[in-house]
């Protein structure tokens, strides 16, 4: 009888533990449950259910439907990203507010072509080019059902709790739009709640444990000094825990081994793939030459040093001479000016470190895409008027290349090579737009020796 109580306090211990870890992830899933409505009810503040897409054309273009959202997400990462985050600037301007700030009448023009809105002599958009060192954004051969969705996933990212990290700039940008900006704080507050409750939760459940082994003790105690204690229950009170036999288990050994398993298999996979990506790689630079100084701030474009970029297939590293174009007069007495004087002394070219390199077995020409295409060097390459020092941006890879193949029109317009070829693709599939791929961009000799 007694021995029976006696095996069922370790068991009562587990039991408690068990119903305070149970009550405390049910009181974790409400919270976020909660969480969950408010942010849902801050995306679609006052969106009628049932409500079709086509409804969404119109200019309330922040009555998002979550289906428009999640296609607007994929267009706008497959094709904005590159110059565009919601709640900042990067080549293009924050688009946070976007639906806001010009209607969906002029937004789905100047995305479909922004160089004609500006030619238009639109006072906005001519006001924004020149703000941006009249830089083109590209054409999209999107469609206005698109571009709508675009503009839904945007208006639906102002609101998330990611932007909030971003602090104060966004808080005032959602601020400035709409309602979801209390939405955020709602959603913000309601997480800290949670954070608050879990560590009481937690604290207290410390405090229940350490009570419980302290009551154990007491009892020990008490049953050591009763004297009508048969074997088998000095036994079960003498118990101690034997961690050679639990290090011996083989159920934690498998566990230990599988987890091992798991990581060594996860970081190899991961290594595996990243052999031979650079992208991110930015070497020392033998000058501290700055490209925030030069094409950012000083505004020297891009082909005055990199002079066969529109004419070759290389870019081409300027030599030290075109430097001395300006730096026999400009910061004469800076040390690393001086490193140019020498090399020009020794007859010896500046050891720039090579940062983007294909390898020999892939075809790239510049002239092709920044002549032909017209695509911007920050496409391809990023910011680079903002970096102080260059780093690789895009990955290089084919996959890279085949992608931008396969989504970008080309540009035939004006240009009669192509009418015949248009024509062809049009009476074959007039739906999808004629891109790179549908012109052979995609076939292997074509970037293969
Ligand atoms: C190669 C860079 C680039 C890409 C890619 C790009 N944009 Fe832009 N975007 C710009 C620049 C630069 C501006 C500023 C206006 C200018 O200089 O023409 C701009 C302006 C805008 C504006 C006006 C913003 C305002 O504050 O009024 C909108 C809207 C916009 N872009 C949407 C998009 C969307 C949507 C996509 C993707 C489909 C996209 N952009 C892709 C560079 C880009
Ligand atoms: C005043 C001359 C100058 C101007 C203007 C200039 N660059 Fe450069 N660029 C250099 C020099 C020198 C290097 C090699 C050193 C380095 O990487 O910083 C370089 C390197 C680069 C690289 C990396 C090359 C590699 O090793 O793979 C890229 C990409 C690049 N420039 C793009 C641009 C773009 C885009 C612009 C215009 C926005 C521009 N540059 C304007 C001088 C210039
Ligand atoms: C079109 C003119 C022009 C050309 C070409 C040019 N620079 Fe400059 N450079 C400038 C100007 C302007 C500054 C800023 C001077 C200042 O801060 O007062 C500058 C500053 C610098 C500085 C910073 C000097 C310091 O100590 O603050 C370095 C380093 C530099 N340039 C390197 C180069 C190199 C290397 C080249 C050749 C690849 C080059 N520049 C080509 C105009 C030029
Ligand atoms: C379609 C993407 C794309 C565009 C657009 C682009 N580049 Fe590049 N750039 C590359 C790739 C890929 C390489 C690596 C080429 C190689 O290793 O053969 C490169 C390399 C370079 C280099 C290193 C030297 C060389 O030629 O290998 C410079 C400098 C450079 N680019 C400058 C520019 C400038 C300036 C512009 C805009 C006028 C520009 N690029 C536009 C993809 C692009
Ligand atoms: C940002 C988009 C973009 C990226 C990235 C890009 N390209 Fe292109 N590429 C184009 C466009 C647009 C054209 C069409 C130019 C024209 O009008 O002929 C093109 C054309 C070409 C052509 C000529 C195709 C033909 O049919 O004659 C080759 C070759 C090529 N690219 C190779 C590459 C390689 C190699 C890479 C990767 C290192 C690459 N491209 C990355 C946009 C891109
Ligand atoms: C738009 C240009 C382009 C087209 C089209 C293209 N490739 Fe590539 N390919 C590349 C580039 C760039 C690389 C180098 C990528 C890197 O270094 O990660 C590459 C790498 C490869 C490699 C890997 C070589 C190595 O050393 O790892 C193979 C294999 C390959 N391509 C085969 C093909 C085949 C087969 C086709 C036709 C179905 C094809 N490629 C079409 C651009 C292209």
């Amino acid at each position: 009888m007694n021995s029976n109580r006696l095996r069922s306090l370790p068991h009562l211990l587990l039991a408690l533990l068990l119903t305070f870890a149970g009550a405390q992830q049910a009181t974790a899933q409400d919270a976020s449950a909660n969480t969950a409505t408010v942010s849902k009810a801050g995306v679609t503040p006052g969106a009628t259910a049932g409500a079709t897409p086509a409804t969404a054309a119109a200019p309330a273009a922040g009555g998002a439907d979550a289906a428009a959202v999640q296609a607007g997400d994929a267009l706008f990462k497959a094709n904005c990203t590159q110059c565009h985050a919601i709640n900042e600037q990067v080549v293009g301007p924050a688009l946070a507010g976007i639906s806001k700030r010009r209607p969906i009448t002029w937004i789905i023009p100047w995305i479909k072509n922004s160089a004609k809105v500006v030619a238009s002599g639109d006072e906005y958009a001519v006001a924004l080019y020149n703000k941006f060192q009249k830089q083109q954004m590209p054409s999209f051969g999107l469609s206005d059902k698109e571009i709508t969705s675009i503009v839904a996933y945007i208006t639906a990212q102002e609101g998330q709790p990611a932007a909030a990290a971003t602090g104060g700039v966004t808080a005032q940008n959602a601020g400035a739009t709409d309602g979801a900006a209390a939405a955020g704080d709602a959603d913000t507050g309601a997480g800290k709640y949670v954070d608050i409750l879990l560590i009481a939760l937690v604290v207290v459940l410390i405090v229940m444990v350490v009570t419980l082994i302290i009551i154990g003790n007491l009892m020990k105690d008490v049953l050591r000094g009763r004297k009508d204690l048969d074997g088998r229950d000095t036994e079960i009170l003498e118990q101690r825990f034997d961690w050679g036999k639990f290090y011996r288990s083989p159920v934690l050994r498998g566990i230990v081994g599988a987890v091992f398993a798991i990581v060594l298999l996860y970081e190899g996979v991961q290594s595996v793939m990243a052999v031979g990506l650079t992208q991110g790689y930015q070497p020392t630079q033998p000058i501290a030459f700055s490209h925030k100084l030069h094409a950012g701030e000083n505004q020297i474009n891009c082909a005055y040093c990199h002079t066969s970029v529109y004419k070759g297939k290389s870019a081409n590293i300027p030599s030290a001479n075109i430097c001395m174009n300006c730096h026999s007069q400009i910061k004469t007495e800076s040390p690393e000016i001086k490193k140019i004087y020498r090399a020009i002394e020794r007859k010896q070219p500046v050891q720039w470190v090579r940062i983007h390199n294909l390898p020999d077995l892939a075809y790239f020409n510049h002239s092709q895409h920044t002549q032909v295409a017209g695509l911007q060097c920050q496409t391809c390459h990023g910011p680079i008027q903002n970096m102080e020092v260059v780093y690789q941006y895009s990955a290089l890879t084919m996959g890279w290349c085949i992608n931008c193949h396969r989504e970008t029109p080309l540009n035939t317009k004006g240009n009669a090579y192509y009418d015949n070829l248009v024509k062809l693709h049009d009476t074959k599939n007039a739906a999808a737009p004629f891109t790179v791929s549908s012109n052979g961009g995609t076939e292997c000799s074509k970037c293969h020796y």
